[in-house]
C-alpha cells in the first residue's frame, strides 16, 4: 500500500489530542494488558523480544523494567520513534531498549532474530495482517512466541462506527476472533491460543469519556472552537460504547508458537 497512506494512518496518533486521551499507551488495558500479553508470550529474561508497533514504546520499557531482557521497539511513526527515545533516555533504559521507524509490512531486521514478537492493538490497523503476521513469523527463531492483543468483531461494524473513532479504537480493522486464528494458521503458527479480555475495551471508553469532559471543561471560550471539534470528532463514542456493550467487539490475547521444524 502507498506509504503516504502508511504515513497517514501512522501519524494520525500522534495527534496532541490522542496522547491527551490515551497517554503512552494507545490500547486498552494498559500496563496490565501487558504483563499478561508478555506472560501468555512467556518472555523471559534472556529474550531478545521485538514490539511491532510500538509507539511511544511505553510496553517495551514495561517489560525491559519487569524481566531484564532486551527489546527493540519499531513504529512507522518518526514523531513516536523521537519519543520514545527521548521517554527511555530519561529512565536510563537505553542499554536495554531500542526504537527504529520502520514498517510492520516490511521489518528491517534478519531472519529468527528474535525469541518473541508482541504486537499490541495494531495488527488492526495495519494494511495487510497476513503480510504483517509472516514478517513476525520470519524474524521469529524457531520455537519463538508471536503475541497480539487486538480487538476482535463479533458483529458487522455499524455505520457509525466506520469514520475516524472506528480507526482511533482500531474497531474497523479489527477481525473475529476465528480470523486472528486464520491469520495464525496460515503463517504456519502452531500452539494457538486466544484468551478473551474484553472487559477492557468498555474500561477504555470510560476512560476517554471521562478525560473528554476533563478537557472541555479545562478549555476556556477562546479555545472555544478545539472544544467543538474535540466534541464533533468524538461525537459516536456513545455508539462505541453501546456496540461494545452489546457484545458487537472485544478484545483477545492471541498467541502462537513458530514450529522448530518447518
Ligand atoms: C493503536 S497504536 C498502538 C501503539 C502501541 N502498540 C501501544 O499499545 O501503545 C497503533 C500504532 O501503530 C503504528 N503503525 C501504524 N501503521 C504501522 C505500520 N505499517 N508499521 C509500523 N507501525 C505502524 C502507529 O504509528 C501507532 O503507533
Amino acid at each position: 500500500m502507498d506509504s503516504q497512506v502508511k504515513s497517514c494512518r501512522a501519524g494520525f496518533y500522534d495527534l496532541p489530542v490522542l496522547t491527551l486521551l490515551f497517554g503512552n499507551d494507545v490500547h486498552p488495558g494498559g500496563v496490565p494488558l501487558t504483563r499478561k500479553l508478555a506472560g501468555s508470550a512467556l518472555v523471559g529474561r534472556d529474550d531478545r523480544v521485538l514490539d511491532v508497533a510500538c509507539g511511544r514504546g511505553e510496553s517495551a520499557r514495561v517489560l525491559a523494567e519487569q524481566f531484564g531482557c532486551r527489546i527493540v521497539g519499531i513504529d512507522y511513526s518518526e514523531e513516536s520513534i523521537r519519543r520514545a527515545n527521548e521517554l527511555t533516555e530519561d529512565v536510563g533504559l537505553t542499554n536495554l531498549v531500542q526504537f527504529i521507524q520502520g514498517d510492520a509490512e516490511r521489518l528491517p531486521f534478519a531472519n529468527e532474530s528474535f525469541d518473541v514478537v508482541t504486537c499490541e492493538c495494531s495488527l488492526s490497523i495495519f494494511p495487510d495482517p497476513l503480510l504483517a503476521i509472516t514478517e513476525m513469523k520470519r524474524v521469529l527463531r524457531p520455537g519463538g512466541r508471536l503475541g497480539v492483543s487486538d480487538v476482535v468483531l463479533n458483529q458487522p461494524l455499524p455505520e457509525t462506527l466506520k469514520d475516524l473513532l472506528g480507526h482511533v479504537l482500531c474497531i474497523s480493522g479489527a477481525l473475529s476472533i476465528d480470523g486472528y486464528r486464520d491469520v495464525f494458521s496460515k503463517t504456519g503458527f502452531s500452539a494457538i491460543r486466544t484468551r478473551d479480555v474484553s472487559e477492557v475495551l468498555g474500561d477504555m471508553i470510560s476512560r476517554m469519556e471521562r478525560r473528554i469532559g476533563v478537557i472541555e471543561d479545562f478549555l476556556d471560550r477562546e479555545q472555544f472552537e478545539l472544544a467543538n471539534s474535540l466534541s464533533a470528532s468524538f461525537s459516536s463514542i456513545s455508539a462505541a460504547r453501546d456496540f461494545v456493550m452489546s457484545g458487537g467487539a472485544g478484545y483477545a490475547l492471541i498467541t502462537g508458537k513458530k514450529p522448530i521444524a518447518n
